[in-house]
């Protein structure tokens, strides 16, 4: 077995785990992430001894990796040469002013946005390639968004098993074991027979997390999952996504909360005008930025 087999074996394995129930191994791995420059994981030396010394170190192998990322709508040039590298497990956190770019990226990650130029790989496989199955290459890349898009003639069940049935063709019953399966994760499993009409902001977008998760993806990306929500129906919610990522999942997060992003994610990423300002770890973005139009939109977003 390779190395990277034996890493998509961990990652299946944490994708199947009930949230919470970390194995030594990958909560040592998230405490190590959090405060260490990813390149020095012991697990790695010996993957990067392999590759020889001139190659850069990665902690995990990286699970997305975009690259150059420009797009234009008409006029708009909306991102101009973003790079946003993954690692797997790493959490990352993506905030900036409205009209930065960030949903644009995120939607370039998945392709619901085609970038006008640039590259994008997601566990291994080229978005961009005309040859790749984008169906297929999508069931990896779990998204959740503000608004949860839930049918509303169905079961928070039957919303999660649609997932399953229609994009991986499982019978019913299999579907449903899955869904109930995800909906235990996000702590709803006593709501399974409810419809979204019967459940709270906060809940109905658990139920999306839960039809995201079904899938098995290697990376969740969130766009302002919480933005829409009552405030006390946002910490359910972040909850949910800090056991998802104790999990082991690979995240990128687009969110406003920042005390979710110093306490949980491995590193921030500051866009302005379509580009990466400053990344660093929470610590250091949030407290010592470098860049001045850092420090000024985080002035604002605590004055708010
Ligand atoms: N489909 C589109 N057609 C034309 N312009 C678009 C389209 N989508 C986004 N834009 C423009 O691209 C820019 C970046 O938008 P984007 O939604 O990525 O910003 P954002 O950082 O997510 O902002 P917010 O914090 O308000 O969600 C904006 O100027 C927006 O108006
Ligand atoms: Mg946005």
């Amino acid at each position: 077995m390779n190395a990277s087999d034996d890493r998509s074996a961990a990652g299946r394995e944490g994708l199947n785990r009930p949230l919470g129930e970390t194995s030594d191994d990958r909560s040592a791995a998230g405490r190590e992430g959090l405060n260490r420059p990813l390149g020095e994981t012991s697990d790695d030396r010996s993957a990067a001894g392999r590759e020889g010394p001139d190659r850069p170190r990665q902690a995990h192998r990286p699970i997305v990796e975009a690259r150059g990322i420009h797009k234009h709508f008409g006029p708009l040039h909306v991102l101009r040469g973003v790079d946003l590298v993954v690692a797997e497990r790493e959490l990352v956190f993506v905030i900036g002013p409205s009209g930065s770019g960030k949903s644009t990226l995120l939607r370039c990650l998945n392709r619901l946005e085609e970038p006008s130029s640039g590259s994008v790989m997601v566990d291994g496989i080229d978005l961009l390639d005309r040859r790749t199955d984008l169906n297929a290459a999508r069931q990896r890349i779990g998204m959740v968004f503000q608004s949860f898009n839930l049918y509303p003639h169905m079961t928070a069940l039957g919303n999660v098993a649609l997932a399953l049935r229609k994009v991986q063709g499982k019978a019913r019953a299999e579907a449903e074991a899955r869904a109930m399966a995800a909906l235990e994760r996000v702590h709803l499993a006593d709501r399974a027979g409810h419809y979204p009409g019967q459940l709270s902001g906060g809940q109905q977008q658990r139920v999306a997390i839960a039809r995201a998760i079904a899938l098995e993806p290697r990376v969740m990306l969130f766009d302002e999952p919480t933005s829409a929500l009552d405030p006390e129906l946002v910490g359910g919610v972040l909850q949910a996504m800090r056991e998802l990522r104790e999990g082991g999942m690979t995240m990128v997060v687009v969110s406003h909360e920042m005390g979710f992003a110093r306490a949980a994610a491995d590193r921030v990423v500051f866009m302005a005008d379509g580009a990466v300002v400053e990344e660093g770890p929470p610590a250091q973005v949030f407290g010592a930025p470098r860049e001045a139009r850092t420090r000024a939109f985080l002035g604002q977003v605590e004055r708010a």
